[in-house]
């Protein structure tokens, strides 16, 4: 699957970006031995993309509303990232379902960052959902993508308490800084080749 060899990292994104921020740190440092070489919004004016800028990262803006369907806008998308040379994927907070077209261009080539300890709470609002069920112990979990929602291969995760007077909003931030440990730890990993498929299993 995610064989070794040099990686060209592209990052979707549609809003916030924090994760972008923490995957970019981890390139230059050093601790992800890959460059960022696309970033890619959907949202013409995500607050991430301030974070491609600040690191003189390529980026460009797909608005997902000049396209009729998921897959044409996913063909635009697809052809940036190629045009990069990009090898690896990470959605970081990607507010859109991929097309099967897409996941099956990338195969085992597209990570994803979830802020539950899955296969727990997929979907939207995984904290939120974490909150009404009422769980003591939640987390993040980086996968890989396949077509199913929230539900590829874990690579990585990392438990966060939930504590008595959480709400949403304390509880998406303590999850939130796991997840910047979390996500460039996997990816690494990835990119050292280090990840290797056996029906479900990894490691
Ligand atoms: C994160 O909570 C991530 O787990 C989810 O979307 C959020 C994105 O946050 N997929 P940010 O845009 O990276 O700050």
């Amino acid at each position: 699957m995610t064989g070794s060899g040099q990686h060209r990292i592209g990052v979707l994104l549609s809003g916030r970006g924090s994760n972008l921020a923490a995957l970019l740190a981890a390139c230059r440092d050093g601790r992800v031995p890959s460059p960022i070489a696309m970033v890619v919004s959907n949202v013409p004016d995500a607050p991430g993309l301030d974070h491609a800028r600040k690191a003189e990262a390529p980026f460009q803006v797909v608005d997902h509303r000049q396209s009729s369907t998921r897959e044409q806008h996913d063909r635009k998308v697809a052809e940036i990232l190629e045009g990069a040379g990009i090898t690896l994927i990470c959605l970081a907070g990607y507010l859109r379902l991929l097309s099967p077209w897409f996941v099956q261009r990338f195969p085992d080539r597209i990570l994803n960052i979830h802020p539950s300890l899955l296969p727990a709470f997929p979907g939207l609002h995984a904290q939120r959902q974490a909150l009404r069920h009422g769980v003591k112990i939640t987390g993040c979990t980086v996968h890989l993508v396949d077509e199913q929602l929230d539900a590829g291969p874990i690579i990585l995760q990392s438990a966060v308490p939930v504590h008595d007077h959480d709400d949403e909003d304390t509880l998406s931030a303590r999850i939130l800084e796991q997840e910047q440990i979390l996500y460039p730890k996997a990816l690494s990993l990835v990119c050292e080749g280090k990840i290797h498929l056996r029906s479900r299993q990894e490691q």
